[in-house]
């Protein structure tokens, strides 16, 4: 059985440059990590913005009357002409179409080399911005306004990009990393609060892969973060990316530790796919496929039941479901394991799983089949 050990459980590593801004350090492509309780307007008057001809706010119809405003009169002091893109919302549109509108939009008028993108909205609208930033003349510059805290997290950090493909969850993508991230908090007050608790299944994540004092803290914290309290919130975001940034840059493209950061991803993209994608959130994927994967950690010998019962403590309150869906009537196990077989970290056929390997710590590993039937029909009805 082949495995990828985390090799060293993080406690504490800052990340922060000299003015206290998380930084992220991939040498040429390093970048900053604002986490500021209002910025959208003065956005503009960043020194990591290059100075360019014009620039492209690429967004969605439910963001943009929400926040586009702001961003918009921030940019047009630094930027002649800016233009807008407003993509149709939600996960079921983060496919070729609605890429090709981005690519439309910047040929249309008549965008350049120089041209920089602001990806304004969740994880959706920022892995297709970064992914047309990838693509467009070859690569553009983009910049990270994440609206969601799932995006604040998890997703505007780190460089991944991608669209689904109807057989598989961001399949087809690029590594590209953006000039900047600014996670402005004022934002997540018009967050439903469903897409809230979505949200905090990516941040209960970091808990037990990397830092158990924070899954402590976020025990003590989760009602403050359900009530949008701004202190808490910041520091769920700020410990959030910081263990992202300090994963990320020691593996930026995957070669094994950054898989660590896919705690519940297998299950839960599978979930996704399977029921059709928007159907369940991607959080609600992560919340119950985090514990499926601390379920067959578990049952493989690598923790205890009373660490998985914190942990679905913790899902509990953040709002999350406990329950995983049926995706056949027929032979539901097989069809988790069919889907399962698509993940990038599949290989050669062999589904890996991130397991937890004692609290704070994370392997990737195989499992037998029959043991994840077992945890499958455990959690479905
Ligand atoms: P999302 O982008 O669909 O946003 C959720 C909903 O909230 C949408 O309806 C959106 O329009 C709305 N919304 C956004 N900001 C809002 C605001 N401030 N107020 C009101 N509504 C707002 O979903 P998400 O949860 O942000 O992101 C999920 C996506 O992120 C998935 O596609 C997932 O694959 C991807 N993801 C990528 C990475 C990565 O590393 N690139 C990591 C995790 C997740
Ligand atoms: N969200 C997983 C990663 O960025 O690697």
């Amino acid at each position: 059985m082949r495995e990828t050990e985390n090799p060293t459980e993080m406690t504490t590593h800052l990340l922060e440059d000299r003015e206290g801004n998380l930084a992220i350090d991939l040498g040429d492509r390093s970048y900053q990590i604002h986490v500021v309780s209002s910025g959208l307007t003065t956005l503009h008057q960043h020194s990591a913005l290059p100075d360019a001809p014009s620039a492209m706010v690429v967004t969605n119809t439910k963001v943009w009357p929400l926040h586009g405003s702001a961003l918009l009169q921030s940019l047009q002091q630094r930027y002649p002409l800016v233009h807008v893109v407003q993509l149709p919302d939600g996960e079921e549109h983060k496919n070729w179409q609605t890429l090709n509108l981005i690519f439309d939009a910047l040929l249309q008028n008549g965008c350049d080399r120089k041209t920089v993108l602001f990806a304004l909205g969740g994880g959706v609208v920022g892995d297709m911005t970064g992914f047309a930033a990838a693509c467009y003349m070859r690569g553009v510059p983009f910049v990270q306004v994440p609206t969601t805290l799932l995006a604040q997290v998890d997703s505007s950090v780190g460089g991944k990009t991608a669209i689904n493909h109807p057989l598989g969850k961001n399949m087809i993508g690029a590594f590209y990393q953006p000039l900047l991230v600014v996670c402005d908090l004022s934002t997540l007050d018009t967050l439903p609060q469903r897409e809230l608790s979505a949200g905090l299944a990516e941040v209960i994540k970091y808990g037990p892969i990397a830092d158990m004092a924070f899954m402590e803290w976020l025990e003590t914290s989760m009602d403050a973060l359900l009530a949008r309290n701004k202190d808490a919130l910041a520091h769920a975001v700020r410990r959030s990316c910081e263990i992202k940034a300090w994963v990320v840059g020691q593996d930026e493209r995957e070669a094994g530790l950054r898989a660590i950061l896919n705690f519940g991803h297998t299950f839960g993209h599978a979930i996704e796919a399977g029921m059709g994608y928007g159907t369940w959130l991607h959080g609600e994927g992560v919340g119950v496929g985090m514990l499926m994967a601390a379920e067959l950690s578990l049952r493989l010998g690598l923790v205890d039941a009373g660490f998985v019962d914190r942990l679905r403590t913790l899902v509990r309150r953040a709002g999350l479901p406990l329950r995983a869906p049926v995706l056949d009537a027929e032979d539901n196990a097989g069809r988790y394991l069919a889907l399962m077989r698509v993940d990038k970290k599949a290989e050669a056929g062999e589904i890996r799983f991130v397991v937890i390997d004692g609290p704070g710590r994370a392997a990737v590993r195989a499992a037998p089949d029959a043991l994840v039937r077992e945890v499958i029909d455990a959690f479905c009805d």
